[in-house]
Order: structure tokens, then sequence, then C-alpha cells
């Protein structure tokens, strides 16, 4: 059970980035990464669809014999996670929330946070900034249209006009200080999101996932304790053309 892999999924490129942060933190661990690519956007998916969605991509990764899944995907957790964990009770799940929280306990006083429609919307986020928002904090929940697939077409044009078309209405945007990068593509693109918030610190949440990933696995002892680096599979769904 500790040689086997954590299961990785989201709904395409955007769950590397939280791959990458859980390996620098667990390097000798394997990794079995599905990439939804067929089922992109998650963010704009009603609830059904999209717990059906999740639902598939679980059995996909319990059927490699996944021994953790995260659920790389801050619009599939703010919405399913609760879901996932009743549908599968035998599997330990740990989600990608928007990083609210790091900001909040930040000294940052003038927060954007952005994010998808589906985890804008979502009660989960307006929970998270309800608990985390300091009096002389404020925090924009902004939503950013099409996003994720600019950035899933790995095209710099088209995501550097998505941004401008964005962000074009966003008031003294040198006053922001912080930045919550609440969609696992969006690290992606921070060098771009950056250009356009220059004094914001940009923060998201893979540091906490890697870390909640290694306190359950210690806990259920099932951590990889081989010296030797992990591997990871990548399995990608693809459109039917
Ligand atoms: N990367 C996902 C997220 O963190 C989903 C983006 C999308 O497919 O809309 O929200």
């Amino acid at each position: 059970m500790p040689d086997a892999p954590i299961g990785v999924f989201d709904s395409g490129i955007g769950g590397t980035t939280v791959l990458q942060a859980v390996r620098e933190l667990l390097p000798n661990e394997n990794f079995v990464f599905f990439g939804d690519s067929k089922n992109c956007p998650f963010g704009t998916k009603e609830l059904p669809e999209l717990k059906e969605i999740v639902k598939d991509a679980a059995e996909f990764l319990i059927e490699k014999h996944v021994k953790l899944i995260i659920v790389a995907c801050n619009t599939a957790t703010t919405q399913t996670i609760d879901y996932l964990r009743e549908t599968f009770p035998d599997i330990p799940f740990v989600g990608t929330e928007p990083a609210i929280k790091l900001a909040c306990d930040s000294d940052a006083s003038n927060i954007l946070l952005l994010s998808t429609e589906g985890t804008a919307h979502s009660p989960r986020t307006q929970e998270l900034i309800e608990q985390n928002i300091k009096p002389d904090q404020r925090i924009d929940n902004f939503p950013c249209l099409g996003l994720a697939e600019a950035i899933e077409t790995r095209d710099i044009n088209k995501i550097r006009a998505n941004l401008a078309d964005n962000f074009k209405n966003i008031p003294e945007p040198e006053k922001i200080d912080a930045v919550v990068l609440g969609c696992t593509h969006y690290p992606l693109a921070s060098a771009e999101i950056q250009k356009f918030f220059p004094n914001a610190k940009l923060m998201d949440g893979g540091e906490g996932v890697a870390k909640q990933v290694k306190t359950i696995l210690e806990e259920k002892g099932i951590l990889n304790t081989n010296d030797k680096r992990g591997e990871v599979e990548y399995f990608f769904s693809k459109a039917e053309e």
C-alpha cells in the first residue's frame, strides 16, 4: 500500500500545478494524473453534470489502485468534495481550495480572488471569505470568464487577450496587494497575471494541498518510504472529433 500511487485529477493541465507542489514535498511518491480535457471547462458546468464527471474521474483513478485522490481543481473541490467522500468512503480525498485563508492571514488589505464561475458562486467560497476576512480587509470575488480554457490551449496570444478582456474594468489594479489564484490553471499564467497587478503577491493553494497529503499519508501509515524518485503516469481524456 505505501508503494501505491497517489491519484490526481483536474479538467486538464491545471492540476499539474498542484502535482508539482506535492512532488516537491513528497518526491518519492508515485502518481497517476488524470486530465479530463474532454470535459474542460468544469467551471461552467451545472452541479449534477459536474458530479457525474468527478465520479467518473475518481473511478478511473481507483481502478489504477491509488491510495489517495487529490482533487486538483478548486471548482470540483468547492462543489463536490463532500459528494466524493460520501460516494467513495474507503479512499481519502484531499481537495484544493482557493488560498483565501493564506491571503487573509497576510498583511494584504486589498485582495482580489480570481476563479472560475463555479468556484466564485459556490457557497463554500462565500463561507471561506466570511470565515477568514479581517475587519480592515476587502476581498473582490472575481470570476474570470474563459480563462482556464484559454490556458488549456497553451496559446500565449489567447491567454493575453483573455486577461486583457477580463481585467479591463478592474479599478486601480496597482492598489491590489494580494491576488488569490483560485483555479489551478491560473499559476500557469502567473507571469502574465502579475503584469496587471504589479504590486500584488500572487497566492495559490498548492503548498497547502501538499502538506495535507503528507499529514494524511503519515496518519494512515502509507507514506512511501522508498528512497528513489517517484514517477508520474499521465492520462488525458480527449474530446470526440
Ligand atoms: N482547474 C480547475 C479549477 O481549479 C478547473 C478549471 C475549469 O475547467 O473550469 O477550478
